[in-house]
């Protein structure tokens, strides 16, 4: 009966949590760090990102640490996403070009929710549909999972009979802007126009 008391305080647990997410993510009223913290933004901009080391698609090794200097904006998702990925992708490399030199100035970075599937390779030939400088990002399970808490994203997985593997990924939709000190800067919700991005991108990149 203890294992079971468990299993259920775990079942509310995650299902807290993704609760929690959704709301921070689709209740930016609510949940925005500066809302939360009352406008004391450095006490939000903790809330999201810390230390990772994931693989690049051409095989590098990439931490925390390679944010600094550069903007990025970062996207977690996975290649057999049937159609919220493709689109949040498409209206990221839009934005980029959209933005004009303050676009070029951002560093657009795809990290899979899904590491079973999406290796270095399978990412590579992925990240080449949406924009010749989108960075595919992998990693071992514990190292994605890790990065996927760091930036407060909700990843799942999902039973799925019609798709490769059996199985899908329920995830968070979310761009984070990451300034050049490598921390957050901005973060834009699925459905956020490429115009609107761009605007955006112009006044937050220096
Ligand atoms: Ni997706």
């Amino acid at each position: 009966m203890i294992g079971r008391g468990i299993g259920i305080a775990i079942t509310i647990a995650a299902f807290a949590l993704g609760a929690a997410v959704a709301l921070w993510q689709f209740g930016p009223s609510v949940f925005h760090p500066a809302a939360r913290s009352g406008g004391q933004v450095s006490v939000g901009t903790a809330l999201v990102g810390g230390p990772f080391t994931l693989t690049a698609h051409d095989g590098r090794q990439v931490s925390e640490r390679d944010l600094v200097g550069r903007y990025t904006l970062i996207y977690f998702g996975f290649t057999h996403c049937p159609d919220v990925c493709p689109s949040g992708l498409q209206t990221i490399a839009a934005a980029l070009d959209e933005a004009g030199p303050a676009g070029e100035k951002v560093t657009p970075w795809f990290i899979t929710v899904d590491p079973e599937r999406d290796t270095a390779e399978q990412l590579a030939d992925y990240v080449s549909l949406f924009h010749p400088r989108l960075v595919g990002l992998t990693g071992t399970p514990e190292q994605i999972k890790a990065t996927t808490k760091a930036y407060k994203v909700y990843a799942a997985r999902v039973d799925d009979p019609s798709s490769a593997g059996a199985y899908t990924m329920d995830h968070s939709s979310i761009a984070y802007l990451m300034d050049k000190d490598g921390r957050y800067a901005a973060h834009f919700s699925h459905g956020t126009g490429a115009s609107e991005m761009a605007a955006r991108l112009r006044t937050l990149v220096k």
